[in-house]
């Protein structure tokens, strides 16, 4: 089975749901998304008897194998499931193109037809808990980001329905990653390191938010300091939402009128937090409208004559240029982690804190949690923990020397003089999810 399988599965039987609340039963567009689903689920059963989907804790299960990434992407999917009263779904074989449709149907929520063909059962559950429960110690901190993502993402509704921004839960959701800080902060950082293409508003949120924390503890800030802190940083780009989706993922050289409106989102997010239905939060209003005036007070807006960014604004500045450049977009290839570094100390002094930069490089290394690197070997290998001096760090082999996938990587000490060569996520094919799922005894 590819990897790509099991998401392609789980993207195809989306889009039917969503299409059975937007057209009618047997529209073209339903049929072509239905023939989709059929093709997905053929290469995720094909020259196998057949599979089991189940969920538990926050997190899907491929038959005994937990699936990282895939249980934060599609959790409408798993929140569907547990709406509906589903634990798994066992498909037989190739199943009928009846069955799918029914599935998707009971999943819509759009009458009660369960499949009848016989190609899919629902609630078998062949695996008991403790079978799958060995894989699921990284349950508390998906927990949190799933949460977290959740909550952003009930920001952005409100806003789209014309309603003032209901950040209401956003002390709660800022406790909950504070927690996996103190308690998880190396799997935090690794977790930080967790990109998507779909949602990348929503993600570049959490991990700043998940960086700044760990910034703020190492610096002294109390536990009140800290929760003003990441409330900031988790809603530091909040205005974007207003700006229009054409322009944030413009494939181009954008131009000034393109760039007068991206401008905007500092000042159109610091009002949507002020406007918003949650208390005491002006200090994140503030660290949304200065997140990109620069420490040298060039950057954008203008913020008149005081003479410097809120202690916040500069470490959220730090954790946004850092998340955004280690990101791939649409119009951009990623930087490695080590490379983003470099640039963060490039602009150390004018567009950045001198004193935070080197908190932050010595938090992260030289090569971050979730870097990729190619060693004398041939190997690839990822950094799981950076380690602090300089020279060692925690790794796991991801990529054997001839070219294999390492399906259950070992963790070991890595010399940094072994490092021949940095590496991309799109690369390797491999997440921070799945990489803190693998590695999650070497943590911490
Ligand atoms: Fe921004």
């Amino acid at each position: 089975m590819p990897d790509t399988a099991v998401t392609e599965f789980l993207g195809s039987l989306r889009r039917v749901i969503s299409n059975v609340h937007l057209y009618p039963a047997g529209h073209p567009q339903s049929e072509v998304a239905l023939d989709m689903l059929m093709e997905t689920t053929g290469s995720l059963t094909a020259g196998i008897d057949g599979v089991v989907l189940s969920i538990m804790d926050n997190a899907f299960y491929l038959d005994r194998t937990l699936l990282p990434q895939e249980s934060l992407e599609y959790r409408d999917l798993y929140r569907l499931f547990q709406e509906r009263g589903l634990d798994s779904i066992s498909l037989e074989g190739r199943p009928s193109s009846g069955d799918l449709g029914e599935l998707a149907a009971f999943l819509a929520k759009d009458g009660s037809d369960i499949p009848a063909d016989g190609t899919i059962r629902l609630n078998e559950r062949p695996f008991n808990r403790s079978e799958l429960v060995k894989f699921a110690s990284m349950s508390q901190i998906r927990h949190s980001y799933t949460a977290s993502l959740d909550f952003l993402q009930g920001v952005a509704d409100s806003m789209e329905d014309g309603e003032g921004a209901d950040i209401s839960d956003a002390v709660w959701t800022v406790e909950q990653l504070l927690e996996q800080v103190l308690l998880q902060p190396g799997a935090s950082l690794l977790l930080s390191s967790l990109k998507t293409h779909d949602e990348y508003t929503f993600y570049h949120g959490i991990n700043t938010a998940l960086l700044a924390l760990t910034v703020g503890q190492r610096i002294g800030l109390n536990t009140e300091q800290l929760v003003q802190l990441g409330v900031g940083a988790l809603l530091h780009d909040l205005g974007k939402i207003r700006v229009p989706v054409e322009i944030i993922q413009y494939p181009g050289r954008l131009d000034d009128k393109m760039w007068t409106e991206i401008k905007r989102h500092p000042h159109e997010g610091a009002q949507a937090i002020l406007a918003g239905t949650g208390e005491g939060q002006e200090i994140a209003a503030l660290v949304a409208l200065e997140h990109h005036a620069q420490y040298d007070l060039t950057g954008y807006p203008d913020i008149g004559r005081r003479e410097r960014l809120h202690l916040y604004s500069r470490i959220t500045s730090i954790c946004d240029v850092y998340d955004a450049l280690t990101t791939r977009r649409s119009y951009k290839r990623a930087m490695p982690p080590a490379t983003a570094l470099q640039t963060i100390v490039a602009g150390s002094g004018t567009q950045l804190d001198p004193d935070l930069v080197q908190v932050f490089v010595s938090i992260l290394g030289i090569f971050p949690a979730g870097s990729l690197l190619r060693l004398d070997t041939g190997e690839v290998a990822a950094v799981v923990t950076a380690g602090h001096d300089g020279e060692t760090m925690t790794a796991a082999i991801a990529i054997s020397a001839d070219g294999e996938r390492v399906s259950v990587p070992e963790t070991f000490m890595l010399e940094a003089s072994r490092v021949t060569g940095l590496l991309l996520p799109e690369d390797v094919g491999l997440d921070a999810a799945t990489l803190l799922e693998a590695s999650q005894l070497a943590i911490d």
